[in-house]
């Protein structure tokens, strides 16, 4: 192991260690985060003011290492083996002659690298041609990733892994290996899949006495192996750029996600009505049409607050246009749907037109906003108008542009953006790694180009709308997008396979830092079932983004499209919903101040339990509340595991201990749940057909007998007001029956 160690100089929070072929950076948060960072290549210098490595990738993290008040690093030398001990406030880092790394946390070991080389499996010379068969193409030679850069820690023997955003498979990702590689495949996600169209490289590890978060920010692809080709440990391998982690360390889950949304930012709240009940298809193909959905809600008496326009409304697909023929007074659809209390989101792509006529393709042209080829001319792709070029979102003058156009859909009533197709897909084929954008080739930028897009989005609907919250809704991301956007799991499909599918991917971006996630309730592509349409609606019911959507050409997935049955059963869902809209949105705002997700894997809550490592088929809305839906045709009843402590069926409020398995009854219009002893939930009765109908009049407190508190809290639901005061928050106590009530802050 040649990169002998010569030297270490502290200044500060960060010890550079410094070795014969360049140096290691490590540096220790007051919060006790660990940056490593390494930077090859560089002659040996001491440290030097803006030699301290700042984020790896700008935009993601809210923190700079350089920003960070540290409490000084202090360094000692030990024996032979470890060259340095650096220690500040938790942590203790021994390094060693090899650029290996040691940390303790409280004084236990807690992240070890691993030492000895790869041990990879012996290749049959087959193999390759035996995968391709599988997947479907021909054999490519092996390219050897000469710049490949890897981290390489000791697995735990019962260790879990959680996070990675919306990687498909289980909820415990110990086992299985993944890349991170946005990608758009329309073909039913499964859980071999290894790439989707998110890439967070962020991953909680969690044993049975540590818990930590490990965040990977290189945005090259990069495969994660969670103990898949050896059970002694894991790695992340980036193709390119340099290695750059930080080390999050806590006592549980919670402490890890709170590190790691401090550092790149956490879910914010958004308007209320984004909680609310959303419908959605490619396929809505008139103004009239969408005034219809919307009357239809009213109709039925299922509450809904937003209709989605996909590509339908455009002109030919051009971003910010509409179809003067189809839509063509979108502004009035808008009035007409605010006196029902409904509003209206559209979706905007990245793809521009190549069209000389076009006010994008010519205005972009002129200000250089599109990427290039390594000729310097214009990149041309396919996507839904045919020709396009694609924006340089790396850019700053390019995001200001974009996201000044957010206007053109403000001024026509519309209150949310979507932003499809920015991994980016595209229809002639994959970007060419050597695609120019600002901030690098195309290789670098495609893990954030969709990042960069919500940006450019967030901010233009900040400086236009008026002062409200902006929603933006996004197909890609990266780590850190959670400030910019919410996220939805793309398509899915009408398949039972892919309600569990929802539940697990919803766990993971939670824990992930996107709280604010959800997938097509009814499933995208093909054909819904009534009864599947019913258990799609039951397992997103609380789930924070919960939006009908689906394909245009697969069968119409509207409640009314059915029976009285699957209507009344959806009805009832979505009233259920409704009426936890207050908590919900207390765990929002709970969610912005500390990162909390607001729906959560039981394990988030119970990581000491091991039956919970694994369980995704049930989940928590926040810590009070346990939804176990029917996930499989057919089933009346389902086996529910209630972890440890008192727990109360929301229906019946019959008490169950936990600790334990129970048979749930689950009629076809009936999501089981439980709510945990002591708990304390703000809910709306009455009649609602929009959240605009949740006045504070209809809000009461559910409690449950036991120990417990809970804040709730109130504002203006619209307007960033809140964060000048003008909020009220109210403590309640709970014990056994006794509920206390203390008023922290009177602002409206
Ligand atoms: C993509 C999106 C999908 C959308 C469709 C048409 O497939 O993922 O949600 O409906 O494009 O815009």
């Amino acid at each position: 192991m040649g990169n002998l160690y010569k030297n270490c100089k502290i200044q500060d929070n960060t010890a550079e260690l410094i070795y014969e072929n360049g140096s290691l950076f490590v540096t220790i948060f007051e919060n006790n985060i660990v940056h490593v960072a390494q930077k090859h290549g560089i002659e040996s210098v001491a440290i030097e003011e803006d030699f301290i490595p700042k984020a790896a990738t700008p935009d993601v993290t809210c923190k700079d290492t350089s920003d960070a008040k540290g409490t000084a690093a202090e360094a000692g030398v030990s024996d032979a083996a470890v060259k340095a001990v650096i220690s500040a406030r938790d942590i203790t880092v021994n390094v060693k002659d090899n650029e290996k790394l040691d940390i303790y946390y409280k004084g236990k070991l807690v992240l070890s690298d691993y030492e000895t080389a790869r041990k990879k499996s012996e290749k049959n010379p087959y193999e390759d041609l035996a995968i391709a068969e599988l997947e479907g193409h021909t054999v490519g030679k092996d390219e050897e990733k000469t710049d490949a850069v890897t981290i390489i820690k000791k697995l735990g023997k019962d260790d879990a892994i959680y996070g990675l955003g919306d990687k498909p498979g289980c909820l415990n990702k110990r086992g299985y290996s993944y890349v991170n590689w946005n990608t758009d495949d329309p073909a039913p996600h499964v859980d071999s899949f290894k790439s989707l169209y998110k890439s967070i490289p962020f991953f909680i590890v969690l044993g049975d006495e540590y818990c930590y978060g490990i965040f990977a920010d290189n945005t090259y692809k990069t495969t994660f192996d969670f103990g898949y080709e050896n059970t002694d440990y894991y790695f992340v391998e980036h193709e390119k750029g340099e290695l750059d982690y930080y080390f999050m360390p806590g006592n549980d889950m919670a402490e890890v996600v709170g590190l790691y949304t401090s550092l790149t930012g956490t879910t914010p709240l958004y308007q209320r009505w984004i909680y609310g009940s959303h419908q959605s298809r490619w396929g809505y193909y008139t103004q009239d049409e969408v005034l219809d959905i919307a009357d239809k809600f009213r109709e039925l008496d299922i509450p809904c607050d937003v209709i989605h326009m996909d590509i339908d409304y455009m002109n030919g697909y051009r971003v910010f246009t509409f179809d003067d023929k189809k839509f063509p007074d979108v502004k009035g659809l808008s009035e007409k749907l605010a006196d029902r209390g409904v509003k209206l989101i559209s979706i905007i792509d990245p793809g521009v037109k190549k069209d000389e006529d076009y006010f994008m393709y010519k205005e972009g042209m002129e200000m250089d906003a599109f990427a290039h080829d390594t000729d310097g001319s214009v990149y041309e792709n396919a996507v839904w108008p045919g020709t396009s070029v694609f924006p340089d979102f790396t850019k700053q003058s390019v995001r200001s542009w974009w996201g000044d156009k957010t206007k053109i859909l403000l001024e026509h009533g519309i209150s949310g953006i979507w932003n499809d197709m920015n991994e980016p897909a595209s229809f002639n084929g994959p970007l060419p790694d050597d695609v120019q954008f600002e901030y690098g080739a195309h290789e670098k930028v495609h893990n954030i180009y969709g990042h960069f897009m919500a940006k450019a989005t967030y901010e233009g609907l900040a400086k236009n709308d008026g002062g409200k919250r902006p929603f933006v809704l996004t197909r890609a991301a990266y780590a850190g997008s959670q400030k910019y956007c919410g996220g939805w799991t793309g398509d899915n499909h009408s398949i039972w396979a892919h309600i569990a599918l929802s539940l697990e991917q919803v766990c993971n971006l939670s824990v992930s830092g996107l709280a604010m996630c959800g997938s097509d309730i009814g499933g995208f592509g093909s054909d819904t079932t009534p009864e599947l349409l019913v258990r799609f609606y039951e397992a997103a019911v609380f789930v924070p983004f919960f939006r009908n959507h689906s394909a245009m050409g697969t069968r119409r997935q509207e409640p009314w499209q059915f029976d009285e049955t699957t209507i009344d059963a959806v009805r009832k869902t979505v009233k259920l919903r409704y009426r936890f809209i207050p908590y919900i949105y207390d765990l929002a705002h709970e969610c912005e101040k500390t990162g909390a997700p607001i729906v959560r894997p039981l394990v988030y809550e119970y990581h000491a339990d091991k039956h919970v490592r694994n369980i995704s088929d049930e989940y928590m809305l926040g810590s009070f509340v346990l939804v176990a839906p029917v996930i499989a045709p057919g089933k009346e009843a389902r086996e529910v595991y209630l972890p440890d402590g008192d727990w109360y069926d929301y229906y019946t409020g019959e008490k169950y201990s936990g600790g334990r398995y129970i048979l749930a009854d689950a009629p076809l219009d009936k999501v089981p749940v439980f709510i945990k002893a002591g708990a304390i939930i703000p809910v709306a009765d009455g009649e609602i057909r929009s959240t605009e109908d949740i006045t504070e009049d209809k809000i009461s407190i559910l409690t449950y007998p036991g120990k417990g508190s809970f804040v709730h809290y109130q504002d203006d639901n619209e307007t960033f007001a809140y964060r000048n005061g003008a909020y009220n928050a109210v403590e309640y106590t709970l014990d056994g029956d006794k509920l206390e009530k203390k008023v922290l802050h009177k602002g409206l």
